[in-house]
């Protein structure tokens, strides 16, 4: 059995899945508000650069993979209008049905869908963009999960990866500090949880950094790669284009 790893503890791969599935189940129902406290609020500006990024238009079709809350789907829909479509789609149920609710709250009723990053169900050439937000981290492979997203992606079409990165040298001691001292408290205050939190700590730590993680998309296929590093590279975009 192949090894992997689950923030900093080595696991079988089988395992991975359902430790990650254990994480958001705990989560979910606090995960808007504790992404507001822990990123005091960044997290809201990270999402409006990727949506001014995707540069979308009326009528695109859209794929938000770990869409979970759905905060990136509801900005993706309005971009898209009524002739566009924006699935919404996550592996997680609890996070799936947080999102679903939220976006029938104000007003918006998206395809919602549960499905593994790492076996899509939508056929090849599908979408004009992909979207993968904070998500990546958790899959277990994720070579196999870009693979599929170039897979469905139209030709020409664009990945955006979003997600936490390797911080430039400044601001590594700081935000270790802050990582593994105040996350972890913050998280027990306020969802009542701590170790989901010193997880989220440990897998950034274990997450490919920017040149990596961009090797991994050529290889998989995409002909040109973008990164955008945002707050020093606390977090970066990736921007892949099928090619
Ligand atoms: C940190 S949340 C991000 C939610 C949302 N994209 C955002 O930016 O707020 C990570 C999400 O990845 C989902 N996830 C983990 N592994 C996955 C997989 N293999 N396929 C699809 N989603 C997955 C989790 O269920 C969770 O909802």
């Amino acid at each position: 059995m192949s090894q992997t790893h689950f923030g900093f503890e080595t696991v079988d791969e089988a395992e991975k899945a359902g430790k990650v599935k254990g994480v958001f189940d705990s989560v979910a129902s606090k995960y808007d508000l504790m992404n507001d406290f822990m990123s005091m609020g960044l997290h809201r500006v990270w999402k409006a650069y990727t949506v001014a990024v995707a540069n979308l238009k009326e009528g695109d079709a859209v794929l938000d993979i770990a869409g979970g809350t759905g905060d990136l789907s509801r900005a993706f829909a309005r971009k898209v209008g009524p002739t566009g479509t924006v699935v919404h789609t996550d592996i997680n149920e609890a996070m799936l049905r947080t999102g679903r609710d939220r976006l029938l709250d104000e007003g918006l009723s998206l395809p919602t869908t549960i499905c593994d990053a790492e076996k899509l169900p939508f056929k090849p050439g599908t979408f004009d963009l992909v979207s993968v937000a904070f998500g990546l981290r958790n899959m277990t492979h994720k070579e196999q999960a870009l693979a599929e997203m170039c897979r469905v992606l139209k030709p020409g079409g664009r990945l955006l990866v979003l997600e936490f990165s390797k911080v430039a040298k400044p601001l590594q001691k700081p935000y270790d500090w802050y990582s593994f001292n105040i996350l972890p408290k913050l998280g027990q205050w306020v969802a009542g949880d701590a170790d989901s939190y010193r997880y989220l700590a440990e897998s950034i730590r274990m997450h490919p950094d920017q040149a990596t993680l961009k090797a991994m998309m050529k290889t998989v296929g995409f002909g040109h790669v973008d990164v955008h590093n945002l707050t020093g590279g606390v977090v970066a975009l990736h921007v892949g284009i099928k090619c």
